[in-house]
């Protein structure tokens, strides 16, 4: 038997960045998200043969060293009360490791598969907590539509459900999909102990989250994206004043950021935000979504672009395997 699990990235509105000292990925600013419907990350899992020494985890058909995985696999065992070792096959309908949430939905779709195959009867919250400690935003991934994840806490939770803000359209630019330069789990920690402007963004933080939630439930797209626009360029703040600094921008992701200025100018809602990447993701409505992917393949043909919804609610099948 094989268990498949599909789960999508959560894209943060407000971002974390930063943990607690000490902990196990809880976060040191609130962060606000949306799970994009139309990316997703696809996990089969199934037991290893008794016996069997290790887990196996393959990602677009690489193999991956374990270390990044067996805290998570540890707590679904212990769960579960079983010892089995699993494999793990993954593959994203989106380049890996490259900014675009690909921990998020993988984590998530990780941690739903094994805990399945293994028969853990685990709530939504302790998914969560598990997926968390894998990757912090996977912790969001884990719920569709819009979701909160608060500073000190062990899981994301339910905002909003998509259909609450269903015109709400992402327009995500590839710019670049090779692998990132530096990981945001050692990024964010240098952040914490080398940037003057840390202390500044963690304090800050709490403002931004409270005035993202207001924008959201308000679908105010404009007041969400000046909440958006003060959250991304304080956290990249915190990164350019790192020793040594941290630097995911590449000139086209300037290009966007200048170009999505261009088009408020003339009166269209485009309200960008980057992560942990090159790649720019810009939040818009349905009605200007078209207009701006028309514009930017005029100006930028070689870029990969995709639209996405809120939405994003994980599945999760039995595949029997024929005789
Ligand atoms: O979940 P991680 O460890 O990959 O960190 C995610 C950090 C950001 O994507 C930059 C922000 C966020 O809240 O998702």
């Amino acid at each position: 038997m094989t268990i498949l699990a599909k789960a999508s990235p959560s894209l943060a509105l407000i971002k974390y960045w930063g943990k607690i000292p000490g902990a196990t990925n809880i976060p040191a600013t609130s962060s606000l998200a949306v799970t994009l419907d139309g990316l997703s990350t696809a996990t089969r899992a199934r037991l290893l043969p008794p016996g069997s020494a290790t887990d196996e985890v393959i990602i677009n058909g690489e193999e991956q060293p374990l270390e990044a995985y067996i805290h998570v696999l540890d707590r679904i065992r212990q769960g579960a009360g079983r010892d089995d070792r699993v494999r793990m096959e993954s593959t994203n309908t989106f380049p890996t490791s490259a900014g675009l949430a690909s921990s998020s939905s993988g984590f998530a779709a990780l941690t739903l598969a094994v805990s399945r195959l293994l028969g853990a009867d685990l709530s939504t919250a302790e998914l969560s907590s598990i997926a968390r400690s894998g990757s912090g935003s996977a912790s969001r991934a884990l719920l569709c539509g819009f979701t909160v994840w608060e500073r000190g806490s062990t899981t994301a939770s339910a905002f909003l459900p998509a259909t609450h803000w269903p015109e709400l359209r992402i327009v995500v630019a590839v710019v670049d999909t090779g692998p990132k330069s530096i990981g945001s789990r050692p990024a964010m920690e240098r952040s914490r102990t080398t940037s003057p402007f840390y202390s500044a963004w963690v304090e800050r933080s709490d403002e931004l989250f409270a005035a993202g939630k207001d924008a959201v439930a308000a679908r105010d797209i404009r007041r969400l994206g000046e909440a958006m626009q003060q959250s991304y360029l304080s956290m990249f703040s915190t990164m350019f004043t790192s020793s040594p600094p941290v630097f995911y921008w590449q000139p086209t992701s300037v290009a966007l950021i200048r170009f999505c200025a261009e088009l408020r100018d003339r009166g269209i809602p485009a309200w960008e935000t980057m992560d942990a990447g090159p790649q720019v993701k810009i939040v818009t409505t349905r009605d200007h979504a078209q207009t701006i992917t028309t514009e930017l393949a005029g100006r930028h043909p070689e870029l990969r672009l995709l639209v996405c919804r809120p939405g994003g609610d994980p599945e999760v099948s039995v595949e029997m395997e024929s005789e």
